[in-house]
């Protein structure tokens, strides 16, 4: 097979979803269909259960998961799918729109009796900055939901995206009785069933009162026939250009765990979700069926075997044919790599690869050269956009309980945030060091990571900061003299950049009033961010 028709058959996404909608149901049944695994229950959910902030072995476990789950790989109708997973917790809400940048697409699950929750509206923020397509699966129809014209309301109002319904429900809770394909304009009826499989129910191909009544009743028939001819009469036929570029999002109805709706999701999903894209570097547009291999580390796994320090690195390939044990550029080093083991993920089945395309994932096992962001080429200089540093919203001090290990504590300070777990600051004076995060079970991580993998004990000193502000200005001068007047909420963070800790919301205004020759950027990827703050 070409490298062009590897391309074309790929398609790596992610499932997003606030916590319990039905994420891991959902990539379950997709498994699956893809006939990746065999039995349901076989893919494990990855949240930290609630309550479990304390229970460490809760955290391993989680991470264990999370390594077998990080990417899964299927086949389907000729198509080569890659589902990346992402943490649905939101003190890991930074992992998750980092793996954002290595997909071409979404699928939102929302759930019909809660409608559109925090998190999910936070991780459509992410999707509309980046422009990715989305596709919504509306799950638990089994459920005295939301009706579903407010739920369409709901999805426009509260996630700023215009929806599409391809496919509608009839009923809902007890009274649902199955979706109809407004694509294809079938009608499929549901019986309730985690075994059964949807080629096992029951299609009805027209939309007359005389088909549909003897199946879900006369009052259901003349509400379907009525709300297909609404929805026909609302919506223009569906406009892939508009999905591609992110300003349309299709909805589908269903019940992940009953396993209804799902062949309607996937299979259109199949036809109309985006191949592997083009990605923006700094330097340049790098398109996939270039000759050259180019590609981004999104997420590292480290120590998941104490007895072993290695690691994992998340590599997406954006362009030409990555092959094992040749060498690589990597950019940041400006140094050679090579890789025997490549690895990449069928399901839950890792194995050593020869060679991946675009839109690929493969694991490469690292001994510390690699920071989420780097970049490997076959020798051109590139960084790959997107992939900034979030303001934390919580600052702690680390403080050394053990001064006889403050070898082992700064190195696995350093090792962890390379990782991602969190931001590390310096502070100039004392070199003080300062953690940020965006919950508080990241410092738990932390403390219970360093005690076990490296030895070292720390604790935390809370610091009363408001935000991280990266700061650029074209006067020198003028920033050294801020720097200097603010010397006590000034650090930097772990590439040398200058930040500024501002305490508060209206000092920060205040500041950026007094100093209109500074920019403060609340995102590290300053100098290519379009989102100026
Ligand atoms: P998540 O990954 O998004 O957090 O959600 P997950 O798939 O774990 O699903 C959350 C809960 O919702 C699970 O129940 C799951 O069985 C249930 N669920 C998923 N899809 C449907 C559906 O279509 N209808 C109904 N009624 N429930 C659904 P749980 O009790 O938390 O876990 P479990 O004991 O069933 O595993």
């Amino acid at each position: 097979m070409s490298v062009e028709q590897e391309i074309n058959r790929r398609k790596t996404f992610a499932i997003i979803s606030h916590p319990d909608a039905g994420k891991t149901t959902l990539t379950e049944k997709f498994l699956l269909y893809g006939g990746a695994i065999k039995t349901a229950g076989a893919v494990k959910s990855n949240k930290i259960k609630q309550g479990a902030t304390s229970d460490f072995m809760e955290i391993e476990r989680q991470r264990g998961i999370s390594v077998a789950t990080s990417v899964m790989g299927f086949e389907y109708l000729d198509t080569l799918i890659n589902i990346l997973d992402t943490p649905g917790h939101k003190d890991f809400a930074e992992d998750t729109y980092r793996t954002l940048t290595a997909v071409d697409s979404v699928i939102l699950v929302i759930d019909c009796v809660k409608g559109v929750e925090a998190q999910t509206k936070r991780l459509m923020e992410v999707c509309r900055m980046r422009k990715t397509p989305v596709m919504v699966f509306v799950n638990k129809m089994d459920l005295e939901g939301k009706d579903a014209f407010d739920l369409l309301d709901e999805l426009e109002d509260k996630l700023q995206i215009n929806v599409q319904p391809l496919s509608w429900p009839v009923g809902i809770g007890v009274d649902f009785k199955g979706v109809y394909n407004l694509f294809d304009d079938t009608l499929k009826l549901f019986e309730p069933g985690k075994q059964k499989i949807e080629e096992d129910r029951l299609m009805i191909k027209s939309l007359s009162m005389d088909d549909l009544a003897p199946h879900i009743g006369e009052e259901k028939a003349k509400t379907l026939i009525e709300d297909v001819e609404l929805i026909n009469g609302v919506y223009e036929e569906f406009d892939q250009k508009a999905y591609d570029e992110g300003d349309l999002a299709p909805v589908f109805f269903g019940s992940a765990i009953n396993n209804f709706g799902i062949k309607e999701l996937l299979d259109t999903f199949c036809k109309i979700a985006p191949k592997p894209k083009p990605r923006d570097a700094t330097q340049r547009m790098v398109e996939p069926h270039e000759d050259k291999f180019t590609g981004f580390v999104f997420k590292i796994h480290a120590n998941l075997d104490p007895k072993h320090r290695d690691r994992i690195a998340f590599m997406r390939v954006c362009s030409g044919k990555f092959e094992r044990n040749a060498f690589y550029m990597h950019t940041r080093l400006n140094k050679k790599l090579r890789f025997n083991n490549p690895t990449t993920f069928m399901a839950r089945n890792k194995s050593v690869i020869d060679e991946a395309f675009p839109g690929d994932v493969v694991g490469l096992y690292d001994s510390g050269s690699f920071k989420i962001g780097d970049t490997l080429t076959e020798g051109e200089k590139l960084t790959f956009k997107g992939i900034p540093s979030f303001s934390p919203e919580i600052f702690k001090e680390l403080v050394n309980k053990d001064p006889m290990k403050s070898k082992q504590l700064d190195k696995g300070i350093n090792q962890l945030t390379d990782e991602g777990v969190a931001q590390l600051f310096i502070k100039e004076a004392g070199r003080r060091k300062i953690i940020g995060t965006v919950g508080e079970l990241q410092f738990e991580v932390i403390q219970y990571r360093l005690k076990h993998e490296y030895g070292a004990s720390c604790d935390f000193q809370p610091l009363r900061y408001f935000k991280a502000c990266w700061l650029v200005s074209d006067d020198q001068n003028k920033l050294d003299e801020f720097c200097r007047i603010k010397i006590n909420d000034i650090v930097s963070d772990k590439d040398g950049n200058m930040v500024y800790m501002a305490p508060s919301q209206y000092l920060l205004n205040l500041e950026k009033a007094e100093n209109p020759d500074i920019t403060f950027h609340l995102t590290s990827e300053f100098k290519t961010d379009a989102k100026m703050v």
